[in-house]
């Protein structure tokens, strides 16, 4: 079956630019079409998770696709990292970064991310300033990265601080989203990304989120179709937000519904796995929802089915799941500051009016926040 072809064009001030996201299944096994256009003749470093390896033979796509850029390119050099916000920091991009240059790269080279959202990161990151920018392809294999972290070209890495405080903005010059490699990874990972398909429907699109209401059994049991018309539309949706504000001057940091508590609460978890990206989004959403209810901007019975869905999902709603964890309001409120949204100073939350409809709020006041958190802790 052809692949679902989602274009991502940005209408930033220098240039329009613009690149494919392709969508379907068994993509990565027959990949020559595709990869044609991008890797031909080039020096090629592909950057991927430990968890695929070219012995392990149930990693088929991951082997396929390695016999295919092998064919194509002048060369193919792998870089295996392992997976996890661990790994997203400063000495593991200096590693990348001189074990690219080892293999000779020149501005023609081509990087390639195998995984999911840290190494779509890292490499983009390493691709955005070897040699002052190579181009690089996002090939994500996880829901969350496929979704989210593999478009719009965000990439970085973690600081002592907080997350992705250090990056850049660099478009990949195509995705590769394949569907069959869902299975092969965590149900917990699969469920973590639907948070992030969840948020474009609560950001923008009520309709979709009624229809994820309505089918999460079958996108649960990774039915196919379903699982191409939720890809595809939550690409549509961030491709739209993107459009004309690539570098989140405006519109695009709706995209970080739930992110303010989001990124605060993985910190307490000092990514060690206790909680992973998306369930800390979960937490997030609902209390950017609770909080949007308290200031009254969002009535109760909108907030209260959303929770209901996230808890039908099996997913956490609550700071008080994370009895393990030593969150406080005054260690909340520390890390909010460090938030990439604030203004002079001054604390950005992206609330909701109603389910399909957020909005920036800057300005926000501490007062309540302290008052809320004291509340949810
Ligand atoms: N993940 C949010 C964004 O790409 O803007």
């Amino acid at each position: 079956m052809k692949p679902t072809i989602i274009n991502v064009s940005l209408n930033n001030k220098f240039n329009n630019f613009s690149y494919p996201i392709f969508i379907g299944n068994g993509l990565l096994c027959n990949c020559e079409e595709i990869l044609k256009k991008f890797v031909l003749k080039r020096k090629v470093i592909l950057i991927h998770d430990n968890f695929f390896s070219l012995k392990n033979k149930d990693n088929e796509q991951f082997i396929s696709f390695v016999k295919t850029i092998n064919k194509l390119c002048e060369s193919v050099n792998l870089i295996g990292i392992p997976g996890g916000d661990k790994s997203k920091n400063i000495s593991q991009l200096e590693c990348i970064l001189e074990e690219s240059l080892s293999f000779k790269i020149d501005r023609s080279s081509l990087i390639i991310a195998f995984g999911g959202g840290v190494i779509g990161d890292i490499a983009g990151f390493a691709a955005s300033i070897l040699l002052r920018g190579i181009d690089f392809v996002q090939v994500p294999t996880t829901l969350l990265a496929q979704v989210d972290s593999s478009v719009g070209g965000k990439t970085g890495i973690n600081s002592n601080k907080s997350k992705n405080l250090i990056g850049s903005f660099h478009q990949p010059i195509a995705v590769i989203a394949d569907i069959d490699i869902l299975k092969s990874l965590p149900k917990r990972e699969f469920l973590a990304g639907l948070v992030e398909v969840i948020k474009y429907g609560l950001i923008y699109d009520v309709e979709f989120f009624d229809s994820l209401e309505n089918n999460y059994r079958d996108i649960l049991s990774y039915d196919q179709l379903k699982l191409n018309e939720i890809i595809s539309k939550s690409c549509e949706i961030k491709s739209l937000i993107i459009k004309n504000d690539e570098k989140e001057s405006g519109k695009r940091a709706l995209l970080n519904l739930g992110h303010t508590f989001g990124h605060a609460i993985e910190s307490f978890g000092k990514y060690d796995g206790t909680i992973v990206h998306g369930e800390a989004v979960s937490i997030g959403i609902c209390l950017a929802f609770r909080l949007s209810s308290k200031m009254s901007y969002c009535p109760q019975f909108e907030t209260d089915r959303v929770v209901r869905f996230f808890k039908k999902l099996n997913l956490p709603t609550s700071l008080q799941e994370l009895i393990n964890l030593p969150i406080t309001t005054t260690e909340m409120l520390k890390k909010f500051k460090y938030d990439k949204k604030n203004k002079n100073n001054q604390l950005t939350f992206i609330l909701n009016k109603k389910i399909g409809k957020s909005f920036i709020k800057n300005n926000m006041d501490e007062n309540i926040l302290i008052e809320f958190l004291n509340d949810e802790i």
